[in-house]
């Protein structure tokens, strides 16, 4: 695929002039997310990794990790990332623009976290694809900002972010699916220079039973 998509052109260079060391800790929202669900490890997709924070985790844990980005600058540091923790035969990054193309396969886990871009994109489209990249028995986790924190590209827009049940009805989920959590929980955040805020983030999971 190209290398010249906008999306691909804002991340490159948003990630070019990033501290390889930010967001290489997995989301806390997450972690407690799959502590309270337990599901059995297998394989693993995560959209939009990013430097690889949850999906480095989810390898330690024992998950087989597609770790998708559109950013090249930020898979190249998840593999480095990866191979440093003795994870690298466990994660396999990816690059695609996801408004364009979307990895083949199932998966026993879908992860979808902060997957927020200025770039225009058809988000809801490739959330619904997500759903078709589910094996059955797994499950689709997407966490999503609710609120916009103080240092957020977005702070001082007026913005209504939907509420959690709309997210899981923008899925158009049909009979073989179970929603196991559409909550919009709040919690402490840190920003890039220590400063904290409330913020509210977007918790749905849904389980492919048939
Ligand atoms: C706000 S960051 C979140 C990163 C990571 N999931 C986290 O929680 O720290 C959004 C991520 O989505 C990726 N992304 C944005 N648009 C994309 C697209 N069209 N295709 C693939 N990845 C994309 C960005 O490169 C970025 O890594």
């Amino acid at each position: 695929m190209t290398d010249a998509t906008e999306s691909a052109v804002f991340w490159e260079k948003h990630y070019g002039g990033l501290d390889p060391r930010l967001g290489t800790r997995p989301n806390a929202v997450l972690t407690a997310l799959l502590a309270d669900l337990a599901p059995a490890t297998g394989t693993a997709l995560d959209l939009g990794c990013g430097h690889g924070g949850d999906a480095l985790w989810l390898a330690g844990q024992g998950w087989e990790v597609t770790a998708v980005d559109v950013s090249r600058t930020a898979l190249d540091r998840v593999a480095g990332a990866a191979a440093a923790a003795g994870v690298g035969d466990r994660v396999r990054p990816r690059r695609h623009d996801l408004g364009e193309t979307f990895p083949e396969g199932t998966f026993d886990l879908v992860t979808a976290t902060y997957f927020h871009t200025p770039v225009a994109l058809a988000r809801e489209d490739v959330l619904r694809r997500a759903l078709r990249a589910v094996a059955p028995g797994g499950l689709l986790v997407v966490i999503e900002h609710a609120s916009t924190a103080p240092w957020s590209w977005l702070a001082g827009q007026d913005i209504r972010y939907p509420t959690p049940d709309e997210v899981v009805a923008s899925l158009r989920l049909d009979g073989s699916w179970q929603v196991e959590r559409s909550e919009a929980p709040r919690r402490t955040a840190t920003g890039p220079d220590g400063q904290t805020a409330t913020v509210t983030d977007n918790v749905i999971a849904v389980r492919r039973v048939a």
